[in-house]
């Protein structure tokens, strides 16, 4: 079976104040007409792609994961240690309850469109068939220095690396008609993780993917890179436990908390040398910053969007992002910002600088 991880324990610092540590991005009902949460989407999108879903977060997360995806199963890690020990923690877990499987990780935080479930199959049977990490690769639209890039092997490329395999173990792959005839999977050369702006200009150059934060593998294999990553110690200790660990529980939870905070990209896939990039085509954003919701949202005469529950009035300003929890908000004479109010805190900042506001958050913690 396809096992579908999804991963709920970040926070998305640079949506401040909408995103606090108590009320993380995935919580949020970003941009959805619906009111569904980030995070209630995917796990729907799990499901349709994959045969199982559970989703791997944070014990101060838990009840706020039961709340919005009553009837997922919920994994809480010891500690929250960034992705790479999270997704090795549910790896180890998933390999001990199935002989022959393939897990599909997935970030909760994301926009995604039409043809999502057959992409992932489609990177799942990859992983399946070869003795591969995998990951997925989006086509870049810009320089985007919010992002990881992959760079495949070899210039020259002109044609799929690898016959399309039968599908993931135990499913069939059928995707719907239409879905983009992309290539199978490519060989990786190396990863960049969020480049600055120049960097990341040559990088859409010279034809690098997007890191799309999705992954896909068979446990063993995943297992074995762990083995000689920075996640060795964990692994050790997850093997030794009879029982796996749980939030405040004995047994490798002390190995957990000992392990440095460490992204999986960075422990695993950067260190790898057997991993595939499969090239996708849905629409995909990681709406990460407040700039980026002028991309997924429509825009007033004059360029200003709204998000969560704004009444706006303006006088000569233009291409603003403004969101607020409840609130009237009225703009004379600007441009190029985001305005967000939300709770009793108001952030202003130009729409160029919205990646800072991860720096600023860090040091609003510091100050407590
Ligand atoms: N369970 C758990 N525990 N989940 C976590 C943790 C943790 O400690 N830390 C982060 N997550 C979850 C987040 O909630 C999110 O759903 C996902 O893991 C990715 O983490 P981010 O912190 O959002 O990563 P990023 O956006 O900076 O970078 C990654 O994703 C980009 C695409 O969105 C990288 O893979 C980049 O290369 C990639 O471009
Ligand atoms: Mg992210």
């Amino acid at each position: 079976p396809v096992v579908a991880v999804v991963l709920a324990g970040g926070t998305g610092s640079r949506l401040y104040p909408a995103s606090r540590s108590h009320r993380p991005k995935q919580f949020l009902p970003l941009a959805g007409e619906s009111g569904e949460s980030l995070l209630e989407r995917t796990v729907s999108r799990a499901r349709d792609a994959a045969d199982e879903v559970v989703v791997v977060t944070r014990e101060s997360y838990a009840d706020g994961v039961a709340a919005r995806v009553p009837d997922a199963d919920v994994l809480v890690e010891p500690a929250g240690r960034d992705t790479g020990p999270a997704l090795l923690y549910a790896t180890h877990r998933i390999a001990r309850g199935y002989d022959d499987c393939v897990v599909l990780a997935l970030p909760s935080d994301h926009l995604v469109g039409e043809g999502f479930a057959a992409a992932v199959r489609r990177g799942a049977a990859v992983a399946a068939a070869e003795d591969r990490l995998v990951t997925f690769g989006v086509e870049p639209t810009r320089p985007e220095t919010g992002y990881g890039y992959i760079e495949p092997a070899g210039s020259a490329y002109d044609g799929p690396a690898g016959p399309a395999p039968d599908g993931p173990a135990g499913s069939a792959p059928d995707g719907p008609a239409g879905s983009a005839p992309d290539a199978d999977w490519r060989p990786v050369e190396s990863f960049h993780e969020k480049p600055d702006a120049e960097t990341a200009r040559r990088y859409v150059e010279a034809g690098h993917y997007w890191n799309a934060g999705l992954f896909a593998w068979r446990p063993e294999v995943f297992v074995d890179a762990a083995a000689s990553s920075p996640l060795a110690p964990l692994l050790e200790a997850l093997d030794e436990s009879a029982e796996p660990p749980t939030a405040g529980g004995p047994g490798a939870t002390a190995a957990f908390e000992s392990v440095e905070p460490v992204s999986v990209d960075n422990a695993v896939f950067e260190r790898a040398e057997d991993v595939a990039v499969v090239p996708v085509s849905f629409p995909w954003d990681d709406v990460g910053s407040w700039d980026a919701l002028e991309r997924v949202l429509d825009a007033d005469g004059d360029g200003n969007v709204t998000a969560g529950d704004v009444a706006l009035r303006t006088l000569d300003a233009a291409d603003n992002v403004v969101a607020a929890d409840d609130r009237h908000v009225s703009l004379v004479g600007v441009s190029d910002l985001a305005v967000v109010a939300w709770d009793d805190r108001v952030l202003v900042v130009p729409k160029e600088r919205a990646q800072d506001v991860k720096s600023l958050v860090r040091s609003l913690e510091e100050r407590g």
